[in-house]
């Protein structure tokens, strides 16, 4: 996507053909930085601090972290030992895991002395592959831009999202928006309902800066507000992200989107998820059982922003003694889904639907 007019992924390797570079997403909206990994161990970090986010931006990420692990040492405990350090960096994207078994898979058959390029292709081709599928994301998306477009002629189709499941979520395109930018780019007017998404606001720093800089009309709104949007007839879809669905379409997402699809449901509004099948765990049955990441208090009891003379400053907002507790993802049953939006088309959330698109997982 593009960034100050350039076309930008979220993770490459560098220049020097081994480093990997991402861009800080700590420092979005306000500093556009880029950050070069050299280890296992800054790969780690960038992932637990949330320098990336994302479902499959993680999971790239993770199988960049076993490029330099390996480089490191390409022993068979080292790898054993990368995977588990990268497994524990965040509990809830599938993605990671998925990511982490493709790189085993391709490491354990290569002679130990061809690991690391074994590493770097595996990884490069998971990272081609996103970009790939959240393109076709957009595609099947697109028709259901088309189909609002088509009832609302001479007006902007409204879609609300929540959190960031745009490119800066991905490789590149999104999940959630890549369908949102696609229509953009076909000449659809399309406006954007940008949830803030507390408590560490990536709709409000991330959504907001990445549709800005694509040229996508957008508003933003308080996480509270979207139902109220909707009894007024102001939102045409909903379109978000996972970071985790059931074989049975329970879908995992940043806290505030099963809110989101009560109102939908209640409003009539079709609410969609976009996801690569990457996402999909096909172990679980049920969304109950999906580990929900549990983050530091901090995050809610304080916030971060920049001062007009272009300080940043975090500052807390509750009392000091004030107990808080964070859970960063909640679980939207299937039945409030109305369709999942895949690299392979739009299933419906149950498993007839996935196994409909997905059969080799039947
Ligand atoms: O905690 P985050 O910022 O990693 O959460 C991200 C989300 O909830 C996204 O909506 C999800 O990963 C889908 S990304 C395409």
């Amino acid at each position: 996507m593009i960034v100050e007019g350039q076309a930008q992924r979220t993770i490459w390797v560098d220049r020097d053909g081994w480093s990997v570079n991402i861009i800080d997403q700590t420092r979005l909206p306000h500093r556009f930085e880029v950050v070069t990994l050299r280890t296992l161990e800054q790969a780690a970090h960038a992932i637990q601090a949330m320098l990336v986010r994302g479902a499959p931006l993680i999971g790239a990420t993770a199988a960049y972290g076993v490029c330099l692990a390996m480089r490191q040492d390409f022993g068979d405990a080292a790898l054993g030992n990368a995977c588990d350090r990268l497994l524990s960096t965040r509990p809830t994207a599938v993605n990671l895991r998925w990511a982490i078994d493709e790189m085993l898979a391709a490491l354990y058959t290569v002679p130990k002395a061809g690991r690391v390029e074994a590493a770097y292709a595996r990884a490069a081709e998971i990272a081609d592959a996103d970009v790939e599928t959240c393109r076709q994301i957009g595609v099947h998306g697109l028709p259901l831009i088309e189909q609002a477009a088509a009832v609302h002629p001479g007006r902007a189709v409204n879609i609300l999202t929540h959190c960031n499941a745009g490119w800066l979520a991905t490789v590149d395109w999104g999940t959630a928006t890549a369908p949102i930018y696609m229509a953009h780019e076909a000449g659809i007017p399309v406006h954007v309902w940008v949830d803030e998404t507390r408590p560490r606001n990536q709709g409000a720093s991330l959504t907001a800066w990445e549709l800005g800089q694509h040229g996508v009309p957008h508003t933003l709104i308080a996480d509270n507000a979207g139902g109220h949007l909707m009894q007024h007839g102001l939102v045409d879809l909903c379109i978000v992200g996972t970071d985790r669905t059931t074989a049975t379409g329970d879908v995992a997402n940043k806290i505030g989107t099963y809110l989101k699809a009560l109102a939908a449901t209640d409003n009539g509004v079709p609410f969609y998820v976009a996801l690569p099948s990457t996402t999909i765990d096909w172990r679980l049955e049920n969304g109950f059982d999906i580990p929900i990441e549990q983050r530091s208090g901090e995050e809610l009891s304080h916030v971060t922003g920049r001062t007009k003379w272009g300080e940043s400053v975090t500052v807390r907002i509750t009392p000091k003694e004030t107990p808080v507790r964070n859970d960063a993802f909640d679980v939207t049953p299937a039945r409030l889904v109305s369709g999942l939006i895949t690299e392979r088309g739009v299933a419906e959330a149950s498993r007839e639907g996935l196994v409909a698109l997905f059969p080799e997982h039947g």
